[in-house]
Formats: structure tokens, C-alpha cells, sequence
């Protein structure tokens, strides 16, 4: 047995759904990761699943549960171990520093029977465990240093097959600029189709984009919660949304949940995921007249019973 003190033992986490799970990934990205994956799904699009910069598992738990029989989803985080340079352990020391892949991995086994192939390290190590023109999904949400990105969207470029999507997180947020200078290089001068934008994540392929653009403005047209335009750039449509109200999809089921939640939680080309049912309001509990209220009320004169019921009030 091993010897650890109750001080010692730490205590890992059991959330019971993936609110639960700390991390930054927004109903509407849930909606749009559930839209890109569930397309190719019904359109029999092969590949693996790829994930750099997992944190605490929030966008793997939800990625993982569409992972098809034989495909692979892989992770790569540097967890606890150091960052490549002063900058980048830095901005490891100053968001993670409490980030530990025991803890990844309990989140990930609270909603999933295995793990991911998890990859502690830098990033610049996925091209020698995942094989190029095999993945087709890759979400970048990593370091969020320029020298970092540039690297992370080169090698999903050699990663992904022509039908693959890259998803780039923080590509517009104010403290990284670093990663808007990549994403949008690599628009410019690396071959990168925007497909849309949300609030925190760019969406782009490196194969044809405009059937895909145009069966997502068209499945944007039917959701009241998501709101969207499109705009010219650099020479190309792109798609803005704007998702501060969007429900989000059915999440993936914890073994930690009470109760049963209201939709399945495996996505399948049979079942695609839906935004979850919202929870019937429940009914007013009637309310309960006292004994002597029911009296006054019964027996007095209506002057008088609005007098007695301001006084019992
Ligand atoms: C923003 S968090 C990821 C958030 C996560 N996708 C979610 O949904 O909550 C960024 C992660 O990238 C990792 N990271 C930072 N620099 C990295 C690098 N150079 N290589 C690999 N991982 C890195 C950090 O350890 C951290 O867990």
C-alpha cells in the first residue's frame, strides 16, 4: 500500500457533467464542433482526431465522443512539464500552474472507458507521433506565442487530409497577439480557407471550401441562437457568428451523473447531436392558505377579508 497521509493524498477530480471540467470552450463552439464533426460523420469522411493543448480536458472530453471505431484521438499538452523557452514557461508558471495530467486524465475517465493517446510535451513532438495527410480534425489551443502557432498550424497543415478542419483557438483575443499574426498568415501567404470566426476560434481547411461554407451558413439560417454575417476577406466570404445565447449540443454523459440526462450522449451518424432539450420548468408549488386565512375568506365580507389578509400577510 502506498504510504500517503490523508494531507498527501490528492484528490482527483469526479465532475458529474462537463460544466464541471475548468477550461474555455463556449456553447457556441460546442455547436460548431458538433456541426463540423457530425458532417463528416454522415459524409463518411475518414481520419483521426487531434487535440494540442488539452488542459483540463474540457474540448478533449467533448472531441473524444466523436471518435469513430478505429480512429485515434490524440492529445498533446505539456501538463507539468516546462515550457520550450522563458516565454513560454511563463505563460505555463502564469495560467496552468495548477494543471496536472492526473487530473486530465480522471476528468477524461469521468466521461470516457479509455484515454486518448496523451502526449506530454511540446507540441512541435505531434509530427512524430501522428502521421501526416491522416487526421480530420485538428483544434490548436496551445501556446499562444507566435513562433508556437506558426509551427502548431504548419503541422496541421501536413496532418490534415483535404476534408480536414483546423479549429485555432484565441485567434482575435487582446493578451495574444501572437496567435492572430499566425492565423491570419497562414491565410494570406499558407493556403488556409477561412470557413467562419466565433468569439474565441477561427475555422479554416486546406482542401475546398465552399461546400462546406455553404452548408454552414445554411444550418446558420435555421438557429435563432446563433447569429451571423459574412464578410469579405482578403478576397474570400467568411463567416462571422456572434454565439452570446447558443445552446449548446447534448453533452458527453459523466459516470459520475445522479440522473439521466435527457439526450444520449454518444453522437453517431444515426443520431447526431442536437442542442440538449432544455429541462421542463417545473410547476408552481399551489400554495397552502392557513386554517384561519381559508376562514376569513370564506365567512367575511370582502372589505373586510382584504383588510385581514394585508394584516396576515
Ligand atoms: C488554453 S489551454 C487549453 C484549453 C483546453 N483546450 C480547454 O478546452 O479547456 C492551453 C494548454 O496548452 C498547454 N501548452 C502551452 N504551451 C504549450 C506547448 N508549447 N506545447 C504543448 N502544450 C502547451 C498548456 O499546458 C495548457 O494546458
Amino acid at each position: 500500500m502506498p504510504d500517503a497521509s490523508p494531507e498527501t493524498v490528492e484528490q482527483l477530480p469526479t465532475p458529474s457533467e462537463l460544466s464541471e471540467v475548468k477550461g474555455w470552450f463556449f456553447p457556441v463552439d460546442q455547436v460548431l464542433f458538433d456541426w463540423f464533426l457530425t458532417r463528416q460523420t454522415d459524409r463518411d469522411e475518414p481520419g483521426d482526431l487531434l487535440e494540442v493543448g488539452a488542459y483540463m480536458g474540457k474540448s478533449a472530453i467533448f472531441t473524444g465522443s466523436y471518435r469513430r471505431e478505429g480512429e485515434t484521438f490524440t492529445v498533446c499538452d505539456l501538463f507539468d512539464s516546462p515550457g520550450e523557452d522563458d516565454a513560454n514557461a511563463a505563460e505555463m508558471q502564469r495560467s496552468y500552474s495548477t494543471l496536472t495530467q492526473r487530473t486530465f486524465e480522471a476528468n477524461y475517465l469521468s466521461f470516457h472507458d479509455e484515454l486518448p493517446v496523451v502526449l506530454q510535451g511540446l507540441s512541435s513532438m505531434v509530427p512524430d507521433h501522428v502521421k501526416a495527410g491522416s487526421c480530420r480534425f485538428v483544434h490548436v489551443d496551445a501556446s499562444h506565442l507566435y513562433e508556437h502557432v506558426h509551427g502548431d498550424i504548419q503541422d496541421a497543415r501536413e496532418l490534415l487530409l483535404p476534408h480536414g478542419i483546423v479549429a485555432l483557438d484565441d485567434f482575435r483575443a487582446e493578451h495574444c497577439p501572437g496567435v492572430a499574426a499566425a492565423t491570419w498568415e497562414a491565410v494570406t501567404s499558407g493556403g488556409l480557407h477561412a470557413i467562419c470566426i466565433t468569439g474565441t476560434k477561427f475555422y479554416g481547411t486546406w482542401g475546398d471550401p465552399t461546400a462546406v461554407r455553404e452548408e454552414l451558413l445554411a444550418f446558420l439560417a435555421g438557429r435563432e441562437d446563433i447569429w451571423h454575417e459574412v464578410q469579405s476577406v482578403a478576397g474570400a466570404p467568411l463567416i462571422r457568428t456572434s454565439g452570446k445565447k447558443a445552446v449548446a449540443p447534448a453533452q458527453p454523459r459523466s459516470r459520475h451523473t445522479k440522473k439521466t440526462p435527457a439526450v444520449p450522449a454518444q453522437p453517431s451518424a444515426a443520431a447526431p447531436v442536437r442542442p440538449a432539450a432544455q429541462a421542463p420548468k417545473a410547476a408552481p408549488a399551489p400554495r397552502r392558505r392557513s386554517p384561519l386565512r381559508r376562514l376569513a375568506v370564506n365567512v367575511l365580507p370582502p372589505f373586510i377579508t382584504k383588510a385581514a389578509r394585508r394584516l396576515m400577510k
